[in-house]
């Protein structure tokens, strides 16, 4: 049960609860959602449909797909009073911090409705951040970029929307709504929404369960997730990628970064390579990798910076220093060059991390919530300090 730690310096990894929604064999490569290869939902399944899985367990019928469309449609818009909440965010405030003080104040106006004891309170909750979290976070790209909000609409599904929602313009002469809900960029973003949408206890799932386990209220919770996600060795790895690609700016300095990434005394690693758990290639860098090459074909636009990020893979797999540690490009090496590809700003890459991983992270909140013993989370450590001493008065230290 939760809050009971066994720590294996060897292994450096704790069991810190019991889930039934995601499976990962680091070994083997494998990852299951809700035992359904991530494999078999990237190829047939939609974000949606995955999220529906994640949440209740099942794949949804037809007509439960539809009723589940149509409520989250029901809840993407934001109050109005929510609006004036991003006047006091400075233009040139980073998204993620935007993301973490809207989604925190959810709490505000959800918090007296709330009655966590009743199921269907619950379900709303998780189905609210699940259909606000897009808009939110096109409104925190819309903030920065001086544009007025655009609202969701019921006629797009969940990445037609929030495309639409980052990239339409009253004055449509000059940006054209079309081309940023072209099927390219759809079927990549409901891909990459999939392969993120979760992964069993990482840092920000596991943050937002020991949050949840004190009872506190989960828009709060999920805030504090979006907090852990940021940093760049978790989801904003994606962010980071983009920025180290720009630093060595050319294939012939990749062999000093290589070696930089080696160096013990350079703190500096290779981003969007390594894993703690997959100690083999990670199975959705691997889907994400066609995902990448497709939508490079349409959109690359001849960057040197994806033929940068090809070379950077093929001598990093060759390196016998990666190859002896299993660093294998991970889901995050991937995402950023296809973010980029779709025209999406750097700094919003780890905002469509959150919006994803919201469906992972409202699902390990309900399936806490749903057991009747579920107890707060207390985590253990490994004491290294003083042994007892006696105190010592000022003018004897
Ligand atoms: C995500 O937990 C999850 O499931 C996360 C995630 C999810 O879906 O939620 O999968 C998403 O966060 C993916 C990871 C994104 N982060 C990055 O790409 C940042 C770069 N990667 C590293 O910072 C690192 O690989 C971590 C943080 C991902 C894992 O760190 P660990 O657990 O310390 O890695 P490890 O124990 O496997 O390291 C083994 C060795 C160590 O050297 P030694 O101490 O044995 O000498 O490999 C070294 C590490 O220093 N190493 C690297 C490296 N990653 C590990 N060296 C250079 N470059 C790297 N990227």
């Amino acid at each position: 049960q939760l809050g009971v730690f066994t720590y294996d310096p060897g292994f450096m990894s704790t069991a810190s609860c019991k889930s039934a929604i995601t499976y990962i064999d680091g070994e083997k490569g494998i990852l299951l959602y809700r035992g359904y290869p991530i494999e078999q939902l990237a190829k047939h399944s939609s974000f949606l449909e995955v999220a529906y899985l994640l949440m209740n367990g099942e794949l949804p019928t037809e007509d439960q797909l539809y009723s589940f469309t149509d409520e989250i449609n029901h809840h993407a818009m934001l109050h109005e009073a929510l609006r004036s909440f991003f006047d006091g965010f400075h233009y040139d405030a980073h998204p993620m911090a935007m993301m973490v003080g809207v989604m925190g104040s959810l709490s505000a106006f959800y918090h007296s409705e709330l009655n966590m004891e009743d199921p269907e309170h619950r379900r709303i909750s998780a189905m609210r951040m699940l259909a606000k979290v897009p808009t939110i976070a096109a409104a925190c790209y819309r903030h920065s970029a001086g544009w007025p909000f655009v609202y969701p609409r019921v006629d797009l599904g969940y990445c037609e929307n929030f495309m639409n929602m980052m990239f339409s313009l009253p004055s449509q002469k000059f940006i054209g709504v079309d081309q940023y809900i072209d099927p390219v960029a759809i079927k990549a973003l409901n891909i990459l929404f999939i392969l993120h949408a979760d992964h069993e206890q990482n840092a920000s799932t596991s943050t937002v369960r020991l949050a949840s386990s004190t009872g506190a209220n989960p828009y709060a919770c999920v805030a504090a997730g979006i907090s852990a996600l940021w940093g760049p060795a978790h989801g904003g790895a994606n962010e980071a990628v983009l920025s180290m690609l720009s630093e060595i700016g050319s294939v012939d300095r990749i062999p000093e970064f290589i070696a930089r990434a080696k160096d013990k005394n350079d703190p500096f690693r290779l981003m969007g390579f390594g894993h703690r758990v997959y100690k083999n290639f990670d199975p959705r860098a691997t889907i994400i990798r066609e995902t990448c090459y497709e939508v490079l074909e349409k959109y690359s636009n001849n960057d040197p910076l994806f033929e940068l990020a090809l070379a950077l893979e093929e001598h990093a797999l060759k390196d016998d220093y990666f190859i002896e540690k299993k660093l294998y490009p991970n889901v995050d090496f991937y995402s950023g060059i296809i973010y980029k590809a779709l025209k999406i700003p750097e700094d919003m890459f780890t905002v469509m991390f959150v919006i994803a991983r919201t469906a992972g992270w409202v699902s390990h909140w309900l399936e806490m919530m749903a057991e009747s013993n579920h107890r707060i989370g207390r985590p253990r450590q490994i004491y290294t300090g003083y042994d007892q001493r006696e105190y010592v008065a000022k003018e004897n230290r």
